[in-house]
């Protein structure tokens, strides 16, 4: 599958942003909108077009972040937006726990098929990450009867209360929230040893439902899973009866250059979750597992708009595009983006430790003393931004780059230019 046209060399940006209209929207967005919500620049967005978004000021920005690892499809791909328009004009809502309609069922049939292992699938339809892992817990606490979950240092699982209680990236997300959801234990990440310890002496075997992962800790930093340590929790795992639940509402649909992140290490999980790109952006989110495993009886779990129809008709050709090509595309432009910002850390002392999967590329920024920067780090994220360039930090002080699936290599290089001028402003 051919990326979209390339149609532009560079961001151009015109008025320093945020510019006079951006800021208009920016001080309204300040005044009545919960201060809980973060922005990471104050981008206000007008329109996208594959990996290029133009602001209310008329600036044009080359987008390496996707709304988070979204936009797989790239903004506004032709296929999404018909399928969308062609669901539009027949009806917006049924109630998909209620009633039946075809795009779901296609949908289904889709994820099921592409589930990962081997065996029947039957797929769950939620609105997002968290959603879905909240069902995952449900559905592992469901299917074994058993209260405990275990979940890793560093991950990032949502911030719903069930969710909120796994996710151990920044203790900030968990501040004043409290009492969490019992039962959750934390290991550390990629140390399969730590979770025997908690199962020798925190929790016995026979209480805990599930361990839940991600293969690549997105939230926490970019951390890929070590070799053998997916593969020792899969066989713990089986030894004693516990579920293995995959996140991969990051990593997953083709971002890595494989359809999900975990078979880059050959493991197969019981459940896995997905939901960021599913849709384009449409709020979707899906958890997909064995019959043997979706045991729970009608009425059990369930959500108004789960599954709605705009969601799933632009999922479909969302994952006719992944699996015509942009996964393949994903593997072969991540190792041009990997690349390229290898040769800027061989340049730049402030980058360290550059490493990706797909176009899933993370790179730790240090001070001149080689310590961990988060302040540098967030610098250059506003630099970027001043220079026409979408990119958002991960854990303590990493950079990450989650563009759009459809990136071509040239505008990889147009990225990576960007980047490299911004550096040239600094002696590291
Ligand atoms: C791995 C992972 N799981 C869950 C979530 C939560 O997803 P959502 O924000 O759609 O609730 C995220 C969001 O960043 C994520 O990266």
């Amino acid at each position: 599958m051919a990326a979209v046209d390339v149609r532009y060399d560079e961001p151009e940006v015109r008025v320093t942003p945020p510019g006079p209209l951006a800021r208009a929207v920016i001080a309204k967005s300040a005044a009545v909108m919960s201060p809980s919500c973060h922005s990471e620049f104050p981008l206000v967005m007008e329109r996208g077009e594959g990996v290029w978004v133009w602001d209310v000021d008329g600036n044009r920005f080359l987008d390496l972040f996707a709304g988070i690892a979204v936009s797989a499809a790239g903004h506004n791909h032709p296929a999404v937006i018909a399928a969308v328009q062609a669901q539009v004009e027949k009806f917006l809502h049924a109630g998909g726990a209620d009633v039946h309609y075809a795009v779901m069922a296609d949908l289904a049939e889709a994820l099921a098929r592409l589930g990962p292992g081997k065996g029947r699938k039957r797929v769950l339809f939620t609105n997002s990450g968290t959603e879905s892992v909240e069902a995952a817990i449900k559905l592992a606490r469901y299917h074994t009867a058993r209260p405990a979950v275990i979940a890793f240092y560093g991950a990032f699982h949502g911030r719903t209360a069930g969710s909120l209680a796994l996710t151990a990236s920044r203790s900030r997300y968990r501040r004043h929230m409290g009492p969490f959801m019992a039962e959750v234990y934390h290991a550390p990440f990629g140390d399969p040893d730590g979770v025997q310890r908690l199962l020798d002496h925190v929790v016995h075997p026979d209480d805990v439902a599930a361990i839940v992962v991600e293969p690549i800790q997105g939230e926490g930093g970019y951390r890929f899973s070590p070799d053998g340590f997916l593969a020792a929790l899969r066989s713990i795992a089986d030894h004693h009866g516990i579920l293995l639940i995959a996140d991969e509402v990051q990593s997953g649909l083709g971002r890595t250059g494989r359809m999900w992140a975990v078979e880059h290490w050959g493991v197969a999980p019981d459940i896995l979750v997905t939901s960021k790109g599913l849709a384009a952006g449409i709020p979707l989110g899906a958890l997909i597992a064995p019959e043997e495993i979706m045991t729970w009886p009608p009425g059990s779990h369930g959500s108004t708009a789960a599954g709605n129809p705009l969601a799933c008709a632009a999922a479909l050709a969302v994952l006719e595009l992944v699996e015509g090509g942009l996964v393949d595309h994903a593997a072969r432009a991540g190792k041009v983006l990997l690349d390229g910002v290898r040769e800027l850390a061989a340049r730049h002392r402030m980058l360290q430790n550059p490493r990706g999967l797909g176009l899933m590329v993370g790179v730790d920024v240090v001070d001149d003393e080689g310590r961990a920067s988060p302040t540098r780090r967030n610098a250059l994220v506003q630099e970027f931004f001043q220079a026409g360039l979408l990119a958002i930090g991960a854990g303590n002080a990493t950079l990450r780059f989650s563009p759009p699936l459809v990136i071509s290599e040239h505008e990889i290089a147009a990225g990576l230019r960007v980047i490299d001028r911004v550096f040239g402003r600094h002696k590291g």
